[in-house]
């Protein structure tokens, strides 16, 4: 059984106040919750303030971001052991906002999964298609060819753990998400790839849906077969509504 994920990617919001009462409002509904996972994923510096707050709770905390480099010459990048120590679990790879706006591509989101699984962070690769692809019709193309990393050689044992966020590009931050029915059939199709990695991989590796989630849409979405959970931008800011997403879940 994958268990529901439902997690808050803050991006470049909030303060340490902020982050301290969203934590403990996410630790409150965790326990309201406790068949739901649930992590947050706060800007760099206000890691450390959403680690203590959740301490002693099962919430998960997160980078947004880590750098393709282990040590040395990279200005303002931040490494997976450093990300590690700051006490985060978990980390974004290959958001939309950084595929579009950093260039990130498939070479270098190959080299920071190597160094995010290297360090034991539980990545959420995400995953989508921009709404020209899909009035196209390349979603399920452009799918396959950003997940096609995953089959290299040398993530084949790690990838268990793995959690995808799918996130259509014309969903996220438009307040116009995917309908339960084109969001399960790109999850569908996600499923029906992972398989090739093997049965033990498809059906453990978690595949959020993300874009414009609310409560209001939440319930729809997660009762679909393929959806695991939700990768939450604009409503994670809001205690009440974050909280209420992962009710939605039950
Ligand atoms: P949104 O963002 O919920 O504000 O659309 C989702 C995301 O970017 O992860």
């Amino acid at each position: 059984m994958r268990r529901i994920l439902i997690a808050g990617n803050w991006k470049m919001n909030g303060d340490r106040a902020l982050a301290k009462t969203l934590v403990q409002a996410c630790a409150q509904s965790q326990q309201s919750n406790p068949q739901v996972d649930i992590a947050v994923f706060p800007p760099f510096p206000l890691i450390p303030e959403a680690v203590a707050a959740a301490a002693g709770s099962a919430v998960a905390v997160g980078a947004q971001d880590l750098s393709a480099q282990l040590k040395g010459a990279y200005t303002g990048e931040v490494s997976a052991p450093m990300i590690h120590e700051t006490g985060a679990s978990m980390v974004l790879i290959g958001h939309s906002e950084r595929r579009q706006r950093h260039q990130e591509g498939p070479e270098l989101l190959t080299e920071k999964l190597k160094q995010a699984l290297a360090e034991g962070l539980s990545p959420i690769f995400c995953i989508g298609e921009s709404l020209q692809q899909r009035e196209q019709e390349r979603t399920e193309a452009v799918i396959s060819q950003q997940l096609s990393i995953l089959s290299k050689p040398e993530f084949r044992s790690q990838l268990a753990d793995l959690v995808i966020a799918y996130e259509p590009v014309w969903a996220i931050g438009t307040g116009m998400s995917a309908s339960p029915e084109q969001a399960q059939a790109v999850h569908a199709h996600i499923r029906g790839l992972l398989t090739k990695l093997g049965a033990r991989i498809s059906g453990s590796v978690r595949i959020l849906y993300g874009g414009s989630v609310t409560p209001e849409s939440a319930a729809g979405l997660l009762a679909c077969a393929d959806i695991d959970g939700a990768l939450v931008g604009g409503a994670s800011l809001k205690a009440d509504a974050f909280a209420a997403i992962a009710a939605a879940a039950n």
